[in-house]
């Protein structure tokens, strides 16, 4: 169908709201348009100001509104000589704007933390996050529909960090939920909906139907046909640019867990229970749920597939991927409309979060006592109730967790393989095993008692280190492939991450522990301010900002907000929270009696666990 084409048929209202295709939805303020030029969304005014050449001529005037506001747009790109999107429409957007430009204010290069609080009248960290924060704000025809990455006016090589990332915007949506700041939540919802499964390729390749990208960008591009005119469109990424070219498997999950939450706090349910936004649920958990030559639960990804984009040894089945599966799965089931047309995805749903708990609470849970058995492992069991499943060597156990396991504490190793384990402790995976109740109440006590203590490694100058421990040598050069951003201690490789802190309240928060999560505030309010809101600090202790990380970074500052907004009403956690279900303990229990360490039923009828 061509762009017209499908353009005359939104304006007809000839397109059924549950033809699924990439003009999924019709907004109520704006409308998309396929380009005909390349296969980004454009926008329009409602009042029809691009849709047909002809259209256009008629509606000259429209368009020179249209034109005035991109030019607009560009102008404040122009003005900063930096990014900042948007036709603003917030007064209190539009009173930062002012400064920055009038006063040089807020993204000026020089002194940009006193000028911001001293302006805002509020010396307060909080106060100038808020301010930090709206001032990432991305809008696209008028309205607010996601945060930039990083908002860094010292650097010059912006790479993607001007873009909207899915799961950076996590903190910055809640942190606008808590706000009573709903409606850029519900746009960024819709309007990333928009461009599930777009047909985007990478060397004639096109990622799986149902793939959320990892960012979007608002372009402000000529309008087809009129080289005075120009349109705004969402450019979606998908990995086939970043770098790498790495498939954010992540993003569909954390969309899922936004979407609920938006519906928990805001009391709006309508946007999940849209036919476009059902199938959206339905798309992601599709891709999620197909079989394929898996043996295990767990959903095998690649390295890079999440938060960790760069190779870091975490292909296979990795804990934060699983640990998002998990709560993304619950949420779906949560928000998915009860109707015999879904009875066997949410039969498919349920047996995999039965067998997911089951894994990971069995097979990945380590602690001084799971250690030792590990250590007087046998391998090379050939038989249906073999205590060693994976054939791990005990040789495997690293020299460093023999030292550094406590006695009181364990946590969820970083990925489980045929004769593998990562031992790595990766924060994030852990933390949201606790607050999507993937780990049991006492595993995730114990998690956070292994937190606390080991917090000189994991906490340490600033919370929270993102895996321990960093990768050296050898094992970096084979591994990473000689990654020089991922040198030891470094980014992705034990670097601490500010962003973590809103994952730690939540988990802390949930398991009635509050105060792990003030004592982690109060060690990055002593910095994180005055470092600039850093994307990441380097070395074992976190003494510096990270070699190549970026300042202002937006989900460091969201999640400095997240966290102190929760402390403050720890209730509201309960938008993030998924409470074990007493159907999936049961289940649960179920499946340990039938534990094959125990013993495994050969014969008889293939159980299957329906709730
Ligand atoms: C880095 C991080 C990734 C994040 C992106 C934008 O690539 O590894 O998790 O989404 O920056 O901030």
């Amino acid at each position: 169908m061509g762009a017209s084409e499908a353009a005359l048929q939104i304006f007809s209202g000839a397109f059924a709201p549950q033809f699924h295709t990439n003009l999924r939805s019709k907004f109520s303020s704006v409308c998309c348009v396929k380009s005909s030029k390349d296969r980004h969304y454009g926008c329009m005014q409602q009042n029809g100001v691009r849709i047909l050449k002809s259209y256009i001529r008629r509606q000259r005037i429209r368009l020179e509104s249209l034109r005035c506001k991109c030019s607009q747009a560009e102008n404040i790109r122009g003005a900063s000589g930096r990014l900042v999107n948007g036709l603003a429409n917030d007064s209190k957007f539009q009173l930062g704007q002012h400064l920055k430009y009038e006063k040089g204010n807020i993204l000026s290069d020089d002194g940009l933390t006193a000028a911001t609080s001293n302006v805002f009248g509020a010396n307060s960290i909080e106060d100038e996050a808020w301010s930090l924060l709206r001032a990432s704000m991305v809008y696209y025809c008028g309205n607010p529909v996601g945060t930039i990455a990083a908002n860094d006016p010292s650097d010059s090589n912006t790479l993607n960090y001007d873009q909207v990332f899915i799961r950076d915007f996590i903190p910055s949506g809640i942190a606008f939920l808590l706000k009573g700041d709903y409606e850029i939540v519900r746009n960024f919802i819709l309007h990333t909906l928009q461009l599930q499964s777009w047909e985007k390729t990478m060397d004639c390749h096109s990622p799986g139907q149902g793939l959320m990208p990892a960012s979007f960008k608002v372009r402000t591009v000529p309008l087809d046909g009129d080289e005075d005119a120009t349109e705004e469109v969402l450019d979606p990424d998908f990995g086939e640019a970043a770098i790498g070219r790495v498939a954010p498997v992540d993003s569909g999950l954390w969309w899922i867990i936004l979407l609920r939450a938006y519906g928990k706090c805001s009391g709006d349910t309508s946007v999940q229970e849209r036919i476009d936004v059902q199938t959206g649920i339905k798309m992601i958990l599709k891709l999620c749920l197909a079989d394929g030559f898996d043996m295990f639960p767990t959903l095998l990804v690649t390295d890079g597939s999440c938060m960790i984009d760069r190779r870091m040894g975490i292909h296979g089945h990795p804990l934060e991927i699983q640990a998002l599966f998990y709560s993304a799965l619950l949420c779906a089931r949560e928000m998915l409309a009860p109707e015999e047309a879904s009875a066997d995805l949410i039969r498919a749903l349920n047996n995999r979060l039965v067998a997911m708990s089951f894994h990971i609470r069995e097979y990945y849970w380590i602690d001084m006592k799971k250690l030792n058995e590990i250590y007087r492992y046998k391998t090379e069991e050939y038989s249906f109730d073999a205590v060693n499943k994976f054939n791990i060597y005990p040789d495997q156990i690293p020299p460093w967790l023999v030292e550094w396991m406590p006695n009181r504490g364990g946590y969820l190793i970083g990925n489980l393989q045929p004769a593998h384990m990562d031992f790595r402790f990766f924060s994030l995976g852990n933390l949201w095993a606790i607050i999507s109740s993937l780990a049991t109440t006492d595993q995730s006590h114990a998690i956070l008692d292994f937190i606390e203590a080991k917090w000189s490694d994991l906490v340490a100058g600033m919370p929270l280190k993102i895996c321990y421990p960093a990768l050296e040598g050898e094992e970096w050069r084979i591994i990473t492939g000689s990654d020089p951003k991922n040198t030891p201690w470094s980014y992705h490789n034990g670097g601490s991450w500010p962003t973590l802190l809103w994952q730690l309240t939540v988990a802390s928060i949930k398991t009635k522990r509050p105060d792990i999560a003030e004592n982690a505030i109060k060690v990055a309010e002593r910095r994180i301010a005055t470092d600039k809101w850093p994307e990441y600090y380097d070395t074992k202790g976190a003494r510096f900002v990270g070699k190549q990380a970026r300042l202002f970074q937006t989900w460091s500052i969201a999640g400095y907000l997240v966290a102190k907004l929760l402390i403050a009403n720890p209730n509201a956690a309960n938008i993030l929270v998924n409470v074990e279900d007493a159907e999936l303990v049961n289940a649960f229990s179920f499946a340990l009696t039938a534990n094959p360490r125990r013993k495994r039923l050969r014969k008889g009828p293939k159980q299957t666990f329906i709730i």
